[in-house]
């Protein structure tokens, strides 16, 4: 296949989601909006909208497109799998200068074997190139039409940086270092640790951390809710989309992971999707966590965090509604979007301990 129709294809696909992201969602919001003032009374759960618009025909395209575009993005004669598989010598040998510490025998739990999440085949860690493949498709997740558009995982280091400095910083479920490059740049003095179950992922993370001239920063292949640091080791713990992945129970053991491994009066700001702000909102999120083999995006959004994190000892938690970028989510922006939400809890200081 050659460059120019894997290119084609897959803008293709991104001009699709644009219109889904845009258009669509803004129709199917107005048919919702109308078909609720029929019924007269408010609707509240996921399950109640569900009934007002399975017959929908625009609802079901709605869905039937955010499931199969994401599916063509990874199979078929342009997808992202055929595309890297073509190249497999090339990209190998680019990752042999990696300095990643993988742990092939590091056991991977059940949940993330059993799904492949996002449809990615065999999910992103069971191919040597699934770094390459996650790294293309995570260009057209998430299209911002008009928005002026600073990476949000550079709005997300801001944020973190606006509250305090950091010598140490563990990043969980770096992926292939999307997450962590805005780290170590805006954090320059600290020594960033980047951990994620995949050895794929790490791999091309610390490729391109040495590409990109980062010298702070380790990727290593370890699970996050079961590490090999010392108690105490870090200063500020984070994570960016990566805990809606997880089963409730594993939800527990990161935070609790999180509560060892901080100093006292450490802090840690986790990004993820979490307040959600209408039953509409719910509704098509959920529906997104189906569609996209996400199945634990409902129980997550759904917990009891602040109890959660009160019982392990956090203190000053928030849950602070995060724009990821300028003009987003603004009056009059019709546009699907995530829930994007930061949740920010310190630990408490040795004196309080
Ligand atoms: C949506 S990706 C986000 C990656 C990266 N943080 C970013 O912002 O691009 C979620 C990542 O979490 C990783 N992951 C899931 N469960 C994990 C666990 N228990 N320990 C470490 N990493 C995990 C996955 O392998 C995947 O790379």
């Amino acid at each position: 296949m050659d460059d120019r129709s894997f290119v084609a294809a897959q803008d293709f696909l991104l001009a699709s989601k644009t219109f889904w992201t845009h258009r669509l969602y803004g129709e199917l919001r107005k048919t919702y909006e109308e078909a609720a003032a029929r019924a007269g009374a408010p609707l509240e759960t996921p399950a109640e909208i569900a009934a007002l618009l399975e017959g929908d025909t625009l609802y079901r395209y709605f869905a039937w497109l955010e499931r199969h575009l994401q599916r063509f993005k990874y199979a078929g004669r342009y997808g992202l799998v055929p595309y890297h598989d073509e190249r497999r010598a090339e990209l190998s040998a680019v990752l042999r200068d990696s300095n990643a510490e993988l742990a092939p025998e590091l056991e991977m739990p059940a949940y993330y074997r059993r799904v492949d999440i996002h449809q990615h085949p065999g999910g992103v860690w069971s191919d040597q190139l699934d770094g390459y493949v996650y790294e293309r498709g995570a260009r057209s997740t998430t299209p911002l039409m008009g928005a002026s558009h600073a990476d949000l995982h550079h709005r997300f280091t801001d944020l973190v940086a606006s509250r305090g400095v950091a010598d140490t910083i563990l990043d969980m479920g770096c992926g292939f270092g999307k997450s962590t490059h805005p780290f170590c740049q805006g954090f320059p003095k600290a020594q960033v640790e980047a951990i994620d179950l995949s050895g794929p992922c790490v791999a091309l993370g610390a490729h391109d951390a040495r590409a990109k001239g980062e010298s702070n920063v380790r990727f290593r292949q370890m699970n996050a809710y079961d590490t090999d640091y010392d108690g105490g080791s870090f200063d500020l713990v984070t994570s960016t989309m990566v805990i809606h992945e997880l089963p409730p129970t594993e939800i527990e053991r990161l935070f609790a992971e999180a509560a060892r491994l901080l100093a006292p009066g450490g802090r840690m700001a986790h990004l993820d999707f979490y307040a959600i702000d209408s039953p509409f909102a719910r509704f098509i999120h959920y529906g997104h966590g189906r569609r996209n083999n996400e199945p634990f995006m409902q129980p997550w959004a759904e917990m009891d965090l602040h109890g959660c994190l009160a019982e392990l000892g956090f203190t000053n938690i928030e849950v602070i509604p995060f724009q990821e970028a300028e003009g987003v989510g603004q009056r009059g922006d019709s546009a699907w979007r995530f829930p994007w939400t930061v949740i920010y809890a310190e630990k408490q200081p040795v004196d309080m301990l």
